[in-house]
């Protein structure tokens, strides 16, 4: 049984108040709410990281980052590594994200190195794939997705696999205000699902969690999350406001 997850991408938003404001208001609801039932976490920019790890400490939100750096450490500057995020407080980290693939032109190649010294530094990594509108209607929906789930994943053994969460977010979705239907969704994460039995087992592709992102909403997240391989959402625009995410994390329960 997969427990449904809920995470918050808050991008390149908030400042040191709102960020601990959003943080405690989200600890809060999501105790009174969902209790362990639902597991939640935030994605605050890497500078409010540890605010936001000390806001959420006595409560069942985790704390994500919304990248990471592969190598160990020495002269990369700017860069973060995953002992780091370790060191203060977070459990996860988005690898992949579409705005990190399209704007700053991350490769397949860097996102599998990425996610990799993420799990060799004991955190959670989050895979985001997904297509580009003009992809999905040149039909190369699931060769693209199929691409960005095995090579994000190359290299790993099951055991390492099976500390990944999944999350597909079709791009055209993305802030846009449209989202896939939740048949579409659905479709596609049967499609990863059946890849990923494919690469290793069936019971492993069971295990693992799939999370739908794409403008999601409080008036969508729930039919979305009824699709039975949909486990949960990624949000961006609405985890920024403390009722719209708690609406959602509800829905999740
Ligand atoms: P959105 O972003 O909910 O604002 O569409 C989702 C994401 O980028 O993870």
């Amino acid at each position: 049984m997969r427990k449904p997850f809920v995470a918050g991408n808050w991008k390149m938003n908030t400042d040191s108040h709102s960020s601990v404001d959003l943080a405690t208001g989200v600890a809060r609801g999501s105790v009174e709410l969902a209790g362990q039932g639902v597991d939640v976490a935030v994605c605050p920019p890497f500078v409010y990281l540890q605010a936001v790890a000390g806001a959420v400490s006595s409560s069942n939100v985790s704390v994500s980052a919304q990248d990471i750096y592969f190598e160990a450490k020495g002269a990369f500057t700017g860069e973060i590594n995953a002992s780091m995020l370790k060191d203060i407080g977070c459990t996860y980290v988005l690898c992949g994200h579409s705005e990190r693939r399209h704007v700053i032109g991350e490769t397949d190649e860097l996102i599998n190195k990425k996610l990799t010294a993420a799990i060799a530094g004991g955190l959670l990594p989050i895979l985001c794939v997904g297509e580009l509108q003009s992809e999905r209607e040149a039909s190369q929906t699931e060769e693209v997705v199929t691409r960005h789930v095995k090579k994000g994943l190359a290299g790993l053994n099951p055991e390492k696999v099976s500390a990944v969460t999944i999350a597909y977010e079709p791009v055209w979705a993305i802030g846009t205000g449209l989202t896939a239907t939740p048949q579409q969704a659905q479709e596609m994460h049967q499609f990863i699902r059946k890849l990923l039995a494919q690469m290793y087992d069936s019971q492993l592709a069971e295990e693992i969690r799939i999370l739908y992102g794409g403008s999601v909403k409080p008036g969508n997240a729930a039919e979305l999350m009824s699709k039975p391989d949909i486990d949960g959402v990624l949000v961006g625009g609405a985890s920024l406001k403390t009722d719209d995410f708690l609406a959602i994390i509800q829905a999740a329960t």
